[in-house]
């Protein structure tokens, strides 16, 4: 039976355009649709909108418009935005949508049936930006301890949801489901938080309107998180077709809505006896400058915008490469810059037009026949279950991160054949092997990149005159001999200083160079104040850390104190750094560790040697030790 796949985004309130931090987990949730629909997966991609509460009532105030004029007017900017970001999903909802109010409605119904909503008075604090409700322990300083706002004291009648009665079978389900939310680390949190207490839960509002009525009480309208939450089974009755794919395999959802995902959802589904998605992944978020970007932060990045500037391709496979997903991550205009010409120019574009353009200068213009070479196809089979296990994993910059392996693998491979050199040479079958394996390596890394990169996945396929990635390959040797190849075009060229500048100059609110950050942030952290003691936040990114792993180490011949590292920092090549750790360390133990590499340390000369970095240790000469890292962190995430 073909295997099926259902994941889906959180879905978006309107009362925001969509900003890069929204797109991410759009982004990762579409990589994720496109790797399982290339394995031939019955997928279902769900994304959508949250259009009912409070805070869209407001919102819709504010902009003079009746609420559902708003909420009409707002789903473009978002379609838009995920068109322009290549985002295709399956199905699009609208918690408006009339199918979707009479599914949340019967959700109600069957939790009703159990017995497990009844009617009482809510009184206590409430956040409209969260649509939460909190306790007065739950504040900070009387504020919501999430957007630190002033919260409203909500006193009036509500129907409630009996959460208390599930506390235990929440905890046997965590028990029995050990990935049910991932990563680990937050699950823990999860567990802390329901074993700590569950109160019950308000579902029910009667200060506004604007909501899906409750069944048999219409002056009441569902608290929006109950129909919100019922959009991610509601989707699946939307087709007759669609409704096998309940439950979902994964909700993706950013760690701030863990909660609700985490312990409302299952508590609901428990209640009405259906069955619970398979996994919440909960992401970080992504910050700029260190700092959660939103919309009245003035640093939310318009997706839009980055698209236009550098392309779908590049911002998507950017997001997903610079962030381990799960983890929070630090982005900005010129570590965007600095991925496109490391890794999609050099790596990945360089190897597809030397491959095409050698083709043209030394075989006609047309795949070259030839066996396969056992270095390159079985690097791509070593290499094969490690990408399949990062997807399965969600795991996406894991994928990449193999992938770009082979990227490498494949451009070494051509230095080392030198193709150029076997023609000189007369040597023509061993050419054309040469070239066959890069063609067919190319081949393979289009439906590799193809999750993460479809457009450009394409152009790589048309470049070796290939249809578009429609599906993984199945063995080494598919691409036709004799096929006309067309002109080499560079697929990524190289960004330079100039064309930096100028492509920074068209984007607003690009990150501030240290001189002017604090001054564009509008909540600046505490440590912006200039005690001569201490640095500003600025200050400390300016130094940056970067996970390295060592490939080598050996002592520096007449040295007892100096080793010769090469440290991969998920850079094109590893980087050569002398460190003065011989006394303590044994260059032996030292490959595959993990260490804290100043990246943007200025190179300087040791004994002859140049060194790029340099690595963090503790100590004195004789009892050093080194920074590392108990997990398996990939090479060059930030360290801050
Ligand atoms: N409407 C609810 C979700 C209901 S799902 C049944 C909601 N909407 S939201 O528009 O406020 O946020 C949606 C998602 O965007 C959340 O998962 C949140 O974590 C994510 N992000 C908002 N800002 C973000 C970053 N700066 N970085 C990463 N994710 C971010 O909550």
């Amino acid at each position: 039976m073909t295997e099926r796949y259902y994941v889906t985004t959180p879905i978006y309130y309107v009362n925001d355009v969509p900003h890069l931090g929204t797109a991410y987990t759009t982004i990762v949730a579409d990589a994720i649709a496109r790797y399982h629909r290339l394995q031939g997966h019955d997928t279902f991609f769900l994304t959508g909108l949250d259009e009912h509460g409070l805070k869209i009532e407001e919102a819709a105030k504010k902009a003079g418009l009746d609420a559902k004029a708003f909420v009409d007017s707002m789903a473009r900017p978002f379609q838009d935005a995920w068109k322009r970001l290549d985002v295709r999903y399956d199905h699009f909802i609208r918690t408006t949508d009339g199918a979707h109010e009479k599914a949340a409605q019967d959700l109600w119904r069957a939790c009703a049936t159990a017995g497990d909503i009844y009617l009482g008075n809510f009184e206590g604090p409430y956040c409209v930006a969260c649509e939460a409700y909190y306790t007065e322990k739950d504040l900070l300083e009387g504020k919501c301890p999430v957007h630190g706002q002033p919260v409203t004291v909500l006193k009036e009648p509500s129907y409630f949801f009996r959460l208390s009665k599930y506390q235990k079978p929440l905890l046997d389900f965590y028990e029995a489901s050990p990935g049910f939310v991932e990563p680990a680390g937050r699950f823990n949190e999860v567990k802390s938080f329901v074993r700590e207490e569950l109160r019950d839960l308000s579902v029910s509002r009667t200060s506004f309107a604007w909501g899906v009525p409750v069944p048999d009480d219409p002056k009441h309208v569902m608290y929006v998180w109950f129909d919100a939450l019922a959009n991610y089974w509601s989707a699946t009755l939307s087709e007759p077709s669609r409704k096998d794919y309940w439950p979902a395999d994964v909700h993706l959802v950013g760690k701030d809505i863990l909660r609700f995902h985490a312990v409302y959802w299952p508590a609901f589904l428990m209640s009405a006896g259906m069955p619970l998605p398979k996994k919440v992944f909960a992401h970080g978020w992504l910050t700029v400058n260190g700092q959660k970007m939103s919309k009245s932060l003035m640093n939310a990045l318009s997706p839009i915008l980055v698209a236009d500037t550098f392309g779908p391709d590049a911002i998507r496979y950017y997001l997903l490469r610079e962030v381990a997903f799960g983890q929070d991550g630090d982005v900005s205009y010129e570590a965007i810059v600095a991925r496109w010409n490391a890794e999609l120019g050099n790596d990945l574009g360089n190897l597809v037009n030397r491959t095409v353009a050698l083709c043209h200068k030394l075989c006609g213009g047309r795949v070259p026949e030839g066996d396969a070479d056992p270095d390159v196809e079985f690097a791509v089979g070593e290499t094969l279950p490690a990408i399949h296990k990062a997807w399965r994993e969600l795991a996406p910059h894991r994928a990449l991160d193999e992938t770009w392996k082979l990227c490498r693998l494949g451009n070494a491979y051509i230095d080392k054949k030198a193709p150029w050199a076997l023609a000189k040479d007369g040597k023509t079958a061993e050419l054309g092997k040469t070239l066959r394996n890069m063609i067919e390596l190319v081949h393979w890394l289009a439906a590799l990149v193809a999750p993460v990169i479809p457009g450009k996945a394409d152009e790589i396929r048309a470049q070796i005159g290939s249809p578009s990635v429609g599906k993984w390959p199945e063995r080494w040797g598919e691409v036709e001999v004799g096929r006309v190849l067309p002109p080499a075009r560079p697929i990524f060229p190289r960004i330079d200083e100039d064309r930096q500048r100028e492509m920074l100059a068209k984007l607003p609110g690009s990150s501030p160079s240290p001189s002017s950050s604090s001054s564009s942030s509008a909540s600046p952290s505490p440590s912006s104040s200039s005690s001569p003691s201490s640095i500003t936040y600025e200050d400390f990114m300016k130094a940056e850390l970067k996970v390295g792993i060592v490939r080598s180490a050996e002592r520096v011949p007449k040295s007892d104190k100096l080793l010769k590292l090469t440290v991969d920092v998920g850079e094109e090549a590893p980087r050569q750094i002398v460190a003065g750790i011989g006394k303590a360390v044994d260059p032996a133990k030292l490959p595959g560790t993990r260490v804290v590499v100043v990246a943007n340390l200025a190179p300087r000369k040791i004994f002859g040697l140049e060194s790029r970095g340099m690595v963090l240790a503790s100590g004195g000469e004789t009892d050093l030790q080194i920074v590392t890292f108990a997990g398996e962190v990939p090479a060059g995430t930030r360290v801050k």
